[in-house]
């Protein structure tokens, strides 16, 4: 069952969004060499704890972390640990839900440390624009296909592969509620775009081939090839106006991340 959302209620979660977004740039600020993926994870945690909010991965199913921090070839769900640093020409992925008053937002994104390589810097664009051209088509009417598609062909245009594995979702008071979005599929497909529907979109993008594993921490999900991964995400609302990314602040312009 899908669940649309009273504006009351959009708002609810956009003041979710914004501890999301709030976190995810300073944690982005952050990011330099030697700095731990456990630093950004109990600084996500403090900054969350102050706004009265909850972090939504943690003891998500026995989840341990309440950031998932995926370094390179690691796609998502990367567990921060202490050990674990980040170095030059590193790519790091991370993404960041909270619950606030009941209900959720989450958000991703890939960034370089230091100075990475052009086709590092190709991979995050590109990742970027897939999103950015799917939350294009959050439109009344449109379908939940014209997403999925949308991802699919910014992607595959540019000779990169999409995950399979892992999908966005609706969110709202839970943070997985139907539907599933794919980001894979043919436009003019699928369920209408309901007024007040909310959805996590989030491309995973390899720049080799699509296959994942999962490591032995049975989260980790890395490229089966060892190929780079990227990782961007909004928490977006259909409404009459188009397009409302949840997760960022209401007079935010320009590239989504
Ligand atoms: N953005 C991811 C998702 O929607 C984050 C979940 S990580 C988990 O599934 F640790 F909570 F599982
Ligand atoms: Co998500």
């Amino acid at each position: 069952m899908v669940v649309c959302k009273s504006p009351t209620e959009l708002e609810k979660m956009h003041q979710a969004g914004l501890i999301v977004w709030g976190a995810l740039n300073k944690m982005r600020e952050m990011v330099r060499p030697g700095l731990s993926t456990l630093d950004l994870d109990e600084f996500a945690e403090a900054y969350t704890a102050a706004r009265h909010a909850r972090p939504a991965f943690k003891g998500y199913r026995g989840y341990p972390g309440s950031v998932c921090t995926s370094i390179n070839d690691e796609v998502v769900h990367g567990i921060p640990s202490g050990s674990r640093r980040l170095e030059e020409g590193d790519i790091v992925s991370m993404d960041f839900g909270v619950e606030l008053e009941g209900f959720f937002a989450d958000a991703a994104l890939t960034v370089g440390v230091g100075k990475i390589t052009p086709e590092r810097e190709r991979l995050l664009r590109v990742t970027r624009e897939s999103l950015e051209r799917a939350i294009e088509k959050v439109r009344l009417g449109n379908r939940l296909g014209d997403i999925s598609a949308a991802v699919q062909q910014v992607v595959e245009e540019n000779g990169f592969s999409v995950v399979r594995e892992f999908v966005g979702h609706g969110i709202g008071t839970k943070m997985h509620e139907e539907p599933q979005v794919p980001n894979y599929g043919s436009p003019g497909v699928g369920p209408r775009l309901q007024q007040g529907l909310v959805l996590a979109i989030e491309p995973m993008v390899n720049s080799g081939g699509p296959a994942v594993r999962i490591l032995d921490d049975d989260w980790t999900a890395v490229t089966l090839d060892g190929s780079d991964s990227a990782h961007f995400e909004h928490t977006v609302a259909v409404t009459d106006n188009g397009p409302w990314i949840l997760t960022r602040p209401k007079e935010a312009t320009g590239p989504c991340w």
